[in-house]
């Protein structure tokens, strides 16, 4: 069985009550739920956190045994060197994802410390970006 997990940055905790006109209407739980059921023949986790600190840990905690990270790192995506330089030292591939397309908005969004190091980037799909990304790994 494939061992994945997602690892959701900054707000991303707010989904289905942030921006819906940016973001959605759904919460993360419930489209986890969804996922989860669809994609059984996969192990599935998720972490979530607002700290930049946290992120780092557990990109380093999973990086060396499973089999694939879907990270949406959030804002943090665009300020963090600690992050990207984690992606870096890790052996386990990770998938960059954005629910918006992060190049349509404001410039500061265009630029990723995390893109140079990921297997691959895919954005702009909403929620079905995560998805996009655990059928990557399969
Ligand atoms: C985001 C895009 C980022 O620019 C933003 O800061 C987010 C979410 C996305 O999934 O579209 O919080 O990563």
């Amino acid at each position: 069985m494939k061992k994945l997990i997602i690892i959701n940055g900054p707000n991303l905790n707010l989904l289905g009550k942030r921006e819906p006109n940016v973001y959605g209407n759904l919460s993360f739980t419930e489209f986890l739920d969804t996922i989860k059921n669809k994609y059984s023949n996969v192990s599935l986790e998720h972490f979530q956190s607002n700290v930049e600190g946290e992120i780092i840990n557990k990109i380093q905690d999973v990086g060396f045994d499973y089999d694939g990270i879907v990270l949406n790192a959030a804002a943090y995506t665009h300020t963090s060197v600690g992050i990207g330089d984690a992606v870096k030292a890790i052996q386990t591939p990770v998938v960059e994802v954005h629910i918006s397309n992060t190049f349509g908005r404001e410039e500061f969004r265009h630029h990723s410390f995390i893109s140079p190091n990921a297997k691959g980037v895919i954005l702009g799909f909403g929620l079905q970006s995560y998805e996009l990304a655990i059928q990557s790994f399969l």
